[in-house]
């Protein structure tokens, strides 16, 4: 890394524990901290995570580095700061609690910023933009906590949002990482295939949620990994889940409730057709087999042929034919 990078890095080091001591030792983080601890943070898992609060103040942490004799260059780089009109830089983050996100090695690379209470036209989350250290499409957030248990469990598991994996961590489920909003990228699955070959995807159990892990299914076609499904109930994300249902029902999901991508795929067709009603008995068929046909392993085929045609009262023997029509297809 160049000297430039290094900088970079000390500034949102230094970011980073300014914003911790304002929520955890100030008057002004107050709110911050009954908020987190309302979300039941407690302040150990806030300093585990390094979590901060940024003040509504437009220059704290301008005035902090101009301070520290950090050239007006070097400011502008480092994403920490947005510019108004007249070119002036101030405060990109303000009134919102502090993720920090780091590199594979711990250090801190970039923010995102929550809002304490919703409101109209804010992202709830906002984000650091790309700088000379940020790669949105390289970095995991967790990654550098989660790396001994990715190896030791022999998987990692992928959620959506930050609080999710906050919460497993809280509840002994270590191994989470969350690719902060968007879908995997290659350098993400480049970066995981060194230390696991199984990812299990568990987003939030609500339709956006169930969308994106279908399409996430549909598109991690990479065969360097095995891929699994946990699934949330009622329509809960992982970290609603644990405080409703408590942190043992969480970690049996994770243990025994690991689905494969087609029983994930088959439910989710189930959920879009009526199967009382014969046309869409045969559409449901139609779109399963168009999946199961994919499949490699006999084994599997013979099983999920056998739960299609109890289910649907038709025999083994008729899926079969219909499947081989689809290999000829394909062919
Ligand atoms: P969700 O909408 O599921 O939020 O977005 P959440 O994680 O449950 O947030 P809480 O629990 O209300 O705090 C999932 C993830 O998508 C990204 C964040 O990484 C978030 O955790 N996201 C979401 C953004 O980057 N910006 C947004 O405005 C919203
Ligand atoms: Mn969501
Ligand atoms: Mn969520
Ligand atoms: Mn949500
Ligand atoms: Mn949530």
């Amino acid at each position: 890394q160049n000297s430039d990078s290094q900088v970079l890095i000390k500034m949102y080091s230094e970011a980073a524990k300014l914003y911790s001591h304002i929520l955890l030792k100030t008057e002004n983080g107050t709110p911050a901290l009954k908020y987190l601890n309302g979300r039941d943070l407690d302040n150990g898992l806030i300093e585990t995570f390094d979590l901060g609060y940024a003040p509504n103040n437009s220059n704290l942490l301008l005035q902090f580095f101009k301070d520290r004799k950090i050239d007006d260059s070097t400011l502008r780089k480092s994403g920490l700061f947005a510019e108004n009109q007249e070119g002036e830089l101030f405060d990109r983050f303000r009134d919102r609690v502090m993720v920090p996100i780091t590199d594979e090695a711990g250090n801190i690379i970039a923010f995102s910023g929550r809002i304490l209470n919703k409101s109209e036209g804010t992202a709830k989350y906002m984000n650091s933009p790309e700088t000379p250290i940020f790669n949105k499409s390289k970095a995991l957030f967790n990654l550098s906590n989660a790396k001994k248990a990715i190896r030791d469990n022999k998987s990692v598991i992928l959620f959506e949002g930050f609080m999710d994996v906050i919460s497993a961590y809280k509840a002994g489920v270590t191994n989470g990482v969350a690719s902060m909003g968007t879908s995997l990228t290659d350098q993400q699955l480049y970066t995981l295939s060194r230390l696991t070959n199984q990812i299990n995807v568990c987003y939030d159990g609500d339709d956006p949620g169930v969308e994106a892990t279908y399409r996430a299914l549909t598109q991690l076609n990479d065969d360097r990994f095995s891929y699994g499904v946990i699934s949330v109930p009622n329509q809960k994300d992982p970290d609603e889940y644990i405080r409703s249902d408590g942190a043992d029902k969480f970690k049996n999901l994770v243990e025994n409730g690991v689905q494969t991508p087609m029983s994930f795929i088959l439910n989710y067709f189930r959920r879009n057709y009526n199967l009382n009603n014969e046309h869409d008995q045969i559409e449901f068929l139609n779109r399963s087999l168009n999946e199961i046909v994919k499949l490699q392993s006999p084994v599997e085929i013979d099983m999920y042929v056998g739960k299609i045609a109890d289910e649907m009262g038709v025999s083994k023997e008729a899926i079969n034919k219909e499947l081989d029509t689809l290999r000829r297809k394909m062919a």
